[in-house]
């Protein structure tokens, strides 16, 4: 029943441990009355099953789930691994993750303990087992989440658990330690190594960081670890699954493949929107092209390139609060509303928040759910009420495919190299920020996809695509992009594309390395924009665009110089060369994309605003796309407290308020119109 393509359905995260029993029915009687179908239950409750080693008792969930049964309450049940229980850490210190010294981080949080060790392992496998054994047959049991946000609140780990398992990452991936030497450059400061023994993730240096070849492995690991935890789990449960019954786990964080975890262990993606994150993180809101909680779209997006068909498991509902941090205010009127609409609109069909109740004692206490600490009825519950109401309406929409012609390619090495590699990083993330701007407000969707996972067919759908700085490419990235571009595609790079290989290490190539045939590119000199050199300008055919953070002078051979630097001692050098590549063209600009080059880019390649025909927007508003069955359903979300007015160019039906829409039409603040063109 979630995510069948036919119904939107809401759901709220509950703990029935942080409650006494005799309000345990009344709670699930008012969530159902509020249009609550769904509730997730037990991610950190392991005591509750096992309060001693070895010792398992089922009363507790026995009982509370004997009620959701008898008021019709289905339920997503979770594996308690984000939070092993005191007797263990205490028996078994190895269990423990540890900070980059190797001190242990110790019992009092959550996600203290290692992917790595192999008595957690065991632990771990042993309560999965017995929670599916006693479990899983319950009818009112719909699916299981894995563990609890796998790599929150820190996805790096230095126990010697791990150390030992990345020896055996390796081993496996390099066989000899000659080859372990090339790969990681060892010959560079006398790192060779001698003995597999003397290879260690990598440890407190001079200086705090390691050989950049290992650190990438290293990723490369943590990533393959929390897969391998993740898949001992769903090995486990999913022969014990009824049938229709689903295994999924929530989040989006780093060092994790999310597509190979999805396509290893699960059904389908979860993600916990939190875009209230947006009051917090950014606290100087003087910034009129900020996107603020707008760019939770992103989030929603990457989301959808791991899983293209998934869930909400945790929506904002309330304040964001630790005791010690992340402080937001309460959302305001209708925002519960459009951050549910903006789920939606990405792709959701499934929508759960964070949490029934606001806990009244530990860490989050400030972390509001739909009700306060007294429970009486409020506002952000009649808002769910209403909400509800609206996913009825929805229902036509459940099932669509996000549409979008423009795609930013991605790939994981990429994204980890940008994370270690200053100068990847800083071209890698005014890009980002540019390209998803530039899109967001030209009204023009964008989807995610990963070189790493996409076959050339999934990249034929889009008409453009951005692979805005691939520093590490591959030959089988290089080739699906050229077979892309034969095919039609036009694909645009940016500077500093392909000039290291898997490893990390800089080829010696003329650049742009593996795409100089595709792009009929050179790069004969290149170099950071210096702090001195002001505005560094570019003429596309009249069109002045600005450089940004990096520049490589870039020259045709036998390609078509398009634009040329007109500032400091790049001017006169060529910018942007492009190449007819069969039925298609590629791109190589030679700078990171400021927002208004992006949005150049995508008006000159006829992709920019493609609803221009059926409704005008204010930047202020969002437009997202989902398709089914050859109907298009436009969402437009307006992000700001004041009406937005829109134009709508010819008849369409109103999905919200029925009847239909025609000429100007009013978008109350934070309101929602979807309409079917
Ligand atoms: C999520 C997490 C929840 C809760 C929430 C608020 O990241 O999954 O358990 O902690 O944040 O902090």
């Amino acid at each position: 029943m979630l995510l069948d393509g036919n119904r939107i359905v809401l759901g709220t995260c509950y703990y029935p441990e942080h409650w006494p029993e005799s309000m345990w029915r009344e709670d699930l009687a008012r969530m159902l009355a509020n249009g609550i179908e769904v509730i997730r239950i037990a991610e950190f409750a392991w005591n509750k099953t096992e309060p001693e080693e070895g010792v398992f008792t089922y009363d507790f969930f026995d009982s509370f789930l004997d009620l959701c049964e008898e008021a019709g309450m289905k339920v997503i049940f979770c594996t308690p691994t984000a939070t092993p229980p005191a007797w263990l850490t205490h028996k078994y210190p190895e269990a423990l993750n540890c900070d980059l010294s190797g001190v242990p981080y110790r019992h009092g949080l959550r996600r203290h303990y290692n992917y790595n060790s192999p008595i957690y392992r065991s632990l771990s496998a042993r309560i999965t087992q017995k929670l599916a054994e006693h479990y899983a047959q319950r009818p009112c049991i719909i699916g299981w989440q894995l563990d609890n946000e796998f790599n929150c609140e820190v996805n790096v780990f230095y126990s010697e658990a791990d150390s030992a398992a990345f020896r055996v990452f390796l081993k496996d991936k390099y066989q000899t330690l000659e080859k372990l030497n090339a790969a990681w450059g060892t010959a560079f400061w006398n790192q060779d190594y001698t003995d597999w023994a003397q290879v260690y993730v990598p440890r407190q240096t001079v200086g705090g960081r390691s050989n950049p070849h290992q650190e990438l492995d290293y990723l490369r690991f943590i990533s393959h670890s929390a897969r391998s935890f993740a898949k001992l789990q769903s090995d486990i449960l999913r022969p014990y699954l009824k049938p229709g019954d689903f295994i999924t786990t929530n989040g989006l964080f780093g060092h994790l493949d999310n597509h190979a975890m999805t396509a290893e262990s699960l059904d389908f993606l979860t993600y916990d929107s939190y875009p209230n994150f947006a009051y917090c993180m950014d606290t100087d809101h003087s910034d009129p092209t900020a996107l603020y909680d707008r760019k939770w779209s992103r989030n929603l997006s990457e989301t959808r390139a791991a899983s293209p068909h998934f869930g909400i498991m945790e929506q904002q509902s309330g304040a964001n609060g630790w005791i010690n941090r992340m402080e937001a205010p309460t959302p305001r009127p209708g925002q519960m509303t459009l951050w549910t609409m903006q789920s939606i609109a990405h792709g959701a069909d499934f929508v759960s928040y964070f949490r029934w109740r606001t806990c009244t004692m530990g860490t989050e206490i400030y972390w509001h759910g739909i009700l306060d600490y007294s429970s009486r009825d409020n506002r952000r519950l009649r808002e769910l009420k209403q909400i509800h109401a609206m996913t009825e309406k929805l229902a036509p929409v459940a099932g669509a495919a996000f549409k979008a012609e423009v795609a930013i390619l991605r790939d994981y090495d990429n994204v980890w190299d940008a994370e270690l590699d200053v100068w990847h990083g800083r071209v890698e993330e005014a890009s980002q920020k540019a390209l998803f701007a530039a899109a967001q407000r030209t009204h023009t969707p964008v989807d995610f996809v990963y070189a790493d996972h996409a076959s050339l067919e999934q990249l034929a759908k889009y008409k453009v695509i951005f692979c805005p700085h691939a520093t590490i490419m591959t030959p089988a990235c290089a080739d699906m992009l050229t077979q892309y571009a034969e095919r039609g595609g036009t694909v645009v790079f940016g500077c500093r594309t392909a000039y290291k290989n898997a490893t990390g290490q800089c080829v010696m190539d003329r650049l742009p390395g593996l795409i100089a045939p595709l792009t009929g590119a050179d790069i004969p000199e290149y170099s950071f924009i210096a702090p001195d050199a002001g505005r560094v300008t570019i003429d596309w055919d009249g069109t002045e665009l600005e450089a940004a953070v990096f520049a490589d002078l870039v020259e045709p051979v036998d390609g078509v110089r398009e634009a040329v630097y007109t500032s400091d001692y790049y001017a006169g050098s060529g910018a942007l060369v492009s190449k007819a590549v069969g039925k298609g063209r590629a791109y190589y600009y030679g700078t990171a994309f400021t927002e208004e080059a992006a949005r150049v880019f995508m008006e000159k390649l006829g992709v920019a605003s493609p609803w221009a025909d059926v409704m005008e927007l204010p930047e202020s508003c969002e437009l997202a796309v989902r398709e089914k069955d050859g109907q298009a359903y436009a969402f437009v979300l307006n992000y700001k407290k004041d009406c937005a007015k829109v134009v709508v160019k010819r008849e369409c039906a109103d999905v919200l308020n029925g009847g239909t829409v025609c000429g100007e039409v009013v978008v109350p603040g934070y309101g929602v119109m979807v309409i079917k063109a």
